[in-house]
C-alpha cells in the first residue's frame, strides 16, 4: 500500500523522496498506462500549487491524452502546437513562466498561469510528454526542471 507522506525538508529532499517512491512504484511493472497513472497520482500528491499533471502520448503523428489528474483536458494536440507540441518538435523541456505570453498556448483549464512540459524520449524518439500546469505565474524553475526530467528518466527506463 502507498503511504501518503509529508514531504518536509527542503525542496530537493522532497524531490529525492518522491523519486524513490516513483522507482518503487514502477519497479517490475511493464504496463505503461498503469505506471503513468501512478506517476501522475504521485506528482499530484507531492507537488504544491498545481492544477493539472499528466501525460500525453505520441500516437500516429499527434499527442493523445493519457493518464492525468485534474480537470478533463483537450484530447489531441498536433505536432508543434501549444506548449506540448512545441516540446515534441524541439525535443526539449518547455519552462513557461506565463502561459499568456506563449504563442499558441492551448487553454485546457482557464486557471493555468504557468506550465512545464518535459518530452519523454526513447531511443531518440519522442513517445510522449509530461505536462504540469500551475494556477500561479512563474511556478516552475530549473530545480523543478532538473528533478522532473529525472522523473521522466525513471519512467523511460521502464517504457516499452
Ligand atoms: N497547455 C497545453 C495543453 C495541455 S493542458 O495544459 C492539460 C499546451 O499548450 O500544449
Amino acid at each position: 500500500m502507498f503511504e501518503p507522506i509529508n514531504y518536509s525538508g527542503n525542496r530537493e529532499e522532497g524531490y529525492q523522496l518522491a523519486l524513490q517512491q516513483l522507482s518503487a512504484l514502477v519497479e517490475g511493472e511493464a504496463d505503461v498506462i498503469a505506471n503513468l497513472a501512478n506517476a501522475s497520482a504521485l506528482l499530484n500528491h507531492f507537488l504544491e500549487e498545481i492544477n493539472w499533471v499528466g501525460f500525453y502520448l505520441w500516437k500516429e503523428g499527434e499527442l493523445v491524452l493519457g493518464p492525468f489528474q485534474g480537470l478533463p483536458a483537450c484530447i489531441r494536440i498536433p505536432y508543434g502546437k501549444g506548449v506540448c507540441g512545441t516540446a515534441v518538435k524541439e525535443k526539449r523541456t518547455m519552462l513557461v513562466a506565463n502561459v499568456n505570453e506563449f504563442p499558441g498556448h492551448i487553454v485546457c483549464d482557464a486557471k493555468s498561469k504557468s506550465e512545464i512540459v518535459i518530452p519523454m524520449i526513447s531511443n531518440g524518439n519522442v513517445v510522449g510528454v509530461l505536462d504540469i500546469d500551475s494556477p500561479v505565474f512563474n511556478r516552475f524553475d530549473e530545480t523543478d526542471q532538473y528533478y522532473l526530467e529525472k522523473f521522466v528518466e525513471v519512467l523511460m527506463a521502464n517504457f516499452k
